[in-house]
């Protein structure tokens, strides 16, 4: 299972290929995609509708293998793992935002960002204090016994990255985080991100429509058709 990788490399993508359906109707949309992140990186994925960035993003967290091409996370290859062990991996080393926030609307802030600490069996009171501070560290201290519907959509992304990284996880993933939020609070939000990739070293991997939201990262990788066409780095 495990292999001694570069210790810092933590995504290491080799030859890629993910194709969708079968014969007439496949669609492929990884293809042959090469794409080596070292811990401490920020990058943005930036590229076209059905250019295949969700699904890279997917690939990366483990939520889907590729159906060719080898896939390593901090030298774990998770296509070689039973279901139980690749909700582990993703538990310990995975952090996921969403566009769309995916938060459970019953419960409050602090019992969504407590979530991921329960799947792991940390003890209740463990679980409150960290999730307080996670939650308190994306300036939501006075939200914490708040539900979704409460918190405006700025606030319902930062109680998302705070669930993210109540774990610690070393790879933070976002899909278009910003992409149901307006200008001021898309800005309050990579500030965030910015902060958490400066500060604790998570490695952050963000999809982005937005040039000026990619500008955020140190390295911008453009994709199409499945394939990575420009690897560049941001001018901030
Ligand atoms: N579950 C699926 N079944 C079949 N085809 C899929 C599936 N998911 C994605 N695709 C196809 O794979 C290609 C890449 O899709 P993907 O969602 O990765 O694109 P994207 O770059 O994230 O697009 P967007 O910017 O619109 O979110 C598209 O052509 C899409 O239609
Ligand atoms: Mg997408």
């Amino acid at each position: 299972m495990m292999s001694k990788p570069n210790p810092e490399v933590l995504v290491r993508l080799t030859a890629a290929c993910k194709d969708y359906g079968a014969t007439l109707a496949a669609v492929r949309a990884l293809d042959d995609l090469s794409l080596t992140i070292a811990k401490g990186e920020f990058v943005a994925i930036v590229g076209t509708s059905g250019s295949g960035k969700s699904t890279l993003l997917n690939v990366l967290g483990c939520l889907d293998d590729p159906s060719s091409g080898r896939y390593e996370l901090a030298g774990i290859d998770p296509a070689k793992l039973d279901a139980a062990e690749r909700a582990i991996v993703r538990n310990r080393l995975v952090g996921f935002v969403f566009q769309s926030f995916n938060l459970l609307p019953r419960s409050t802030a602090l019992e969504n960002c407590e979530l991921p600490l329960l799947y792991r069996g940390v003890p209740p009171g463990e679980r409150r204090a960290r999730a307080t501070r996670a939650l308190e560290s994306m300036g939501l201290a006075r939200r914490v016994h708040h539900r979704p519907a409460q918190l405006s959509g700025g606030q319902q992304q930062r109680v998302a990255i705070a669930r993210a990284i109540v774990t610690n996880p070393p790879l933070l993933l976002a899909d278009e985080p910003t992409g149901n939020l307006d200008s001021r609070t898309s800005y309050e939000v990579l500030a965030l991100l910015q902060a958490l990739n400066r500060s604790l070293g998570i490695t952050i991997v963000l999809v982005t429509h937005e040039q000026d939201v990619a500008a955020c990262a140190k390295r911008i990788v453009t994709m199409r058709d499945g394939r990575v066409i420009e690897i560049g780095r941001a001018h901030v």
